[in-house]
């Protein structure tokens, strides 16, 4: 799979897409992310990359100039299955649509910045709008890097015990149960005694219900959604 980020401030992802996880999957060729700076494709002395709106007001716009040239010069090299913005009116990042964009060949996810994007980029180049949730950032860099991480854990490989990730909170409809790790009792706080009761049968059971009361008392809309 091959991931394509379009950002003016391309050091903001730095971090988050080469360390852990991110970091093994690319060494590993599961993934090749790639972070294109928008500037490089600005003209002028200035390599201006925005400019006031029209309608006036406060925030500067990003301008359609220098997104159409990359978009155009990727999209000239390979098929894209989604070309992605991020903005808070997006529709709101999910597991199932995260499983969805992993099995895809080709992503391209184009950051928003400032008051926003000239809105001929969303009618026009972009094939789908993507929020992380209901709240505003300063810019789409962080979603980015989001979206990025919950795609790429799921890529067949990326984590070396492949049905962790399967297992994940969310991927059958309800929180994950606890985990525990040894000591067996610190603090005289024990951890439960079926999971030291090697009957994986019971652990499975317990699970279970842990899951399904975490749900119900922590998330009960997503048992209402079922
Ligand atoms: N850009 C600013 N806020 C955002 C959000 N909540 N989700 C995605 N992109 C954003």
């Amino acid at each position: 799979m091959r991931i394509d980020i379009l950002t003016v401030l391309p050091e903001l992802l730095e971090s988050p897409l080469n360390h852990s996880i991110m970091k093994r999957a690319q060494d590993k060729k599961i993934v090749e992310i790639n972070v294109h700076n928008i500037r490089d494709y600005a003209s002028g002395k200035h390599r201006q990359v925005d400019d006031y709106a029209f309608s006036g007001g406060a925030g500067m716009v990003m301008m359609i100039e220098p997104i159409f040239k990359l978009i155009n010069k990727l999209k000239a090299e390979r098929e894209y299955d989604e070309i992605i913005y991020t903005s808070p009116d997006g529709e709101q990042l999910t597991q199932q649509a995260s499983n969805i964009l992993s099995t895809k060949t080709n992503i391209m996810i184009l950051c928003g910045h400032y008051k926003g994007v000239d809105h001929r980029v969303r009618e026009h180049l972009i094939t789908r709008e993507i929020s992380i949730g209901d709240y505003v950032l300063t810019g789409g860099e962080l979603a980015a890097a989001v979206i990025t991480d919950s795609i790429v854990r799921l890529i067949p490989g990326a984590i070396s015990d492949e049905t962790s990730a399967l297992s994940d909170s969310f991927q059958d409809g309800l929180l994950s149960p606890p985990v525990y790790t040894r000591p067996s009792e610190f603090n005289e706080w024990k951890v439960p005694d079926v999971l030291l009761s090697g009957n994986f049968k019971e652990i499975e059971k317990w699970q279970f219900n842990q899951s399904m009361e975490r749900t119900e008392k922590l998330r009960p809309d997503l048992l209402d959604n079922e």
